[in-house]
């Protein structure tokens, strides 16, 4: 895994900004695999604005995004539709036909994860993939566990996750407490995979991701074993890397 430590939260969106402008330019009808969560937004911006002023063009790009709520519809302000939309869809020119969110409101999810997976594949396979990271160092929402799936699938939420994130939602009981999201065979298969990390509550999982140790307790530390993996994070984040 190359590591690249930025200053700043800003510093860190421009560099991955530059990876996805890079394999643009080097592949025009690219397949990018899209995380949602804040912490690629400042790079979703800095994109926009790219796109804005000519510098890259989303026009030919397919993507497909890692996870959905379950179940949520897709106009509600919380689900993964709605910030997709709001943060990037909307801002740049990339035809709505060729993004893909799974189903939050399908009546069978199954079948509905089996369609994603045979799609990606049909389109020839995600190029680069963007991912965050939990603050239990989940990826999509891949959580912690003794077993971890391979495809995409159907899967409850930890407690940590729902406490995580219910705060954007009214209450928790509000927050849906099962998602659906690419397996981690789904996101392995990816050429390239960026993922990126900021602030303080991030640092324990980028330190056990560093810690040269595989474990399902950690999903995001399978990337590991993968051959071209990106972290980009900032100093905060790495801050405890070497003290574990
Ligand atoms: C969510 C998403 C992940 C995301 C993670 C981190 O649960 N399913 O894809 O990477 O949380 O979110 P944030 O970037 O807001 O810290």
């Amino acid at each position: 895994m190359r590591v690249i430590v930025c200053l700043d939260y800003n510093e860190m969106s421009m560099v991955g900004a530059r990876f996805v402008s890079s394999q643009l330019t080097l592949k025009p009808d690219s397949v990018l695999g899209l995380a949602t969560g804040l912490t690629p937004v400042g790079m979703y911006n800095i994109l926009s604005d790219m796109n804005k002023k000519g510098e890259i063009d989303f026009s030919k790009v397919k993507s497909f995004n890692l996870d959905e709520y379950y179940k949520i519809a897709p106009d509600n302000e919380q689900s993964y539709h709605y910030f997709m939309e709001k943060n990037l869809f909307s801002k740049v020119n990339i035809k709505r036909e060729n993004t893909h969110i799974l189903d939050g409101l399908s009546e069978n999810p199954e079948e509905e994860c089996e369609r994603f997976d045979k799609l990606i594949q049909e389109k020839g396979g995600i190029d680069l993939q963007i991912l965050g990271i939990g603050r239990n160092g989940h990826i999509g929402f891949n959580e912690p566990d003794k077993e971890l799936y391979s495809n995409t699938h159907l899967t409850p939420l930890t407690q940590s996750t729902i406490e995580a994130n219910s705060v954007f939602f009214e209450s928790e009981d509000e927050m849906p407490k099962s998602a659906l999201t690419m397996g981690m065979s789904s996101i392995l298969k990816s050429k390239r995979i960026i993922i990126m990390a900021n602030g303080e509550s991030k640092k324990d999982a980028v330190a056990r991701l560093l810690s040269g140790k595989i474990s399902t307790d950690l999903p995001a530390s399978l990337l590991n074993i993968h051959p071209d993996v990106i972290l980009i994070c900032d100093k905060a984040a790495y801050s405890s890397v070497n003290n574990k």
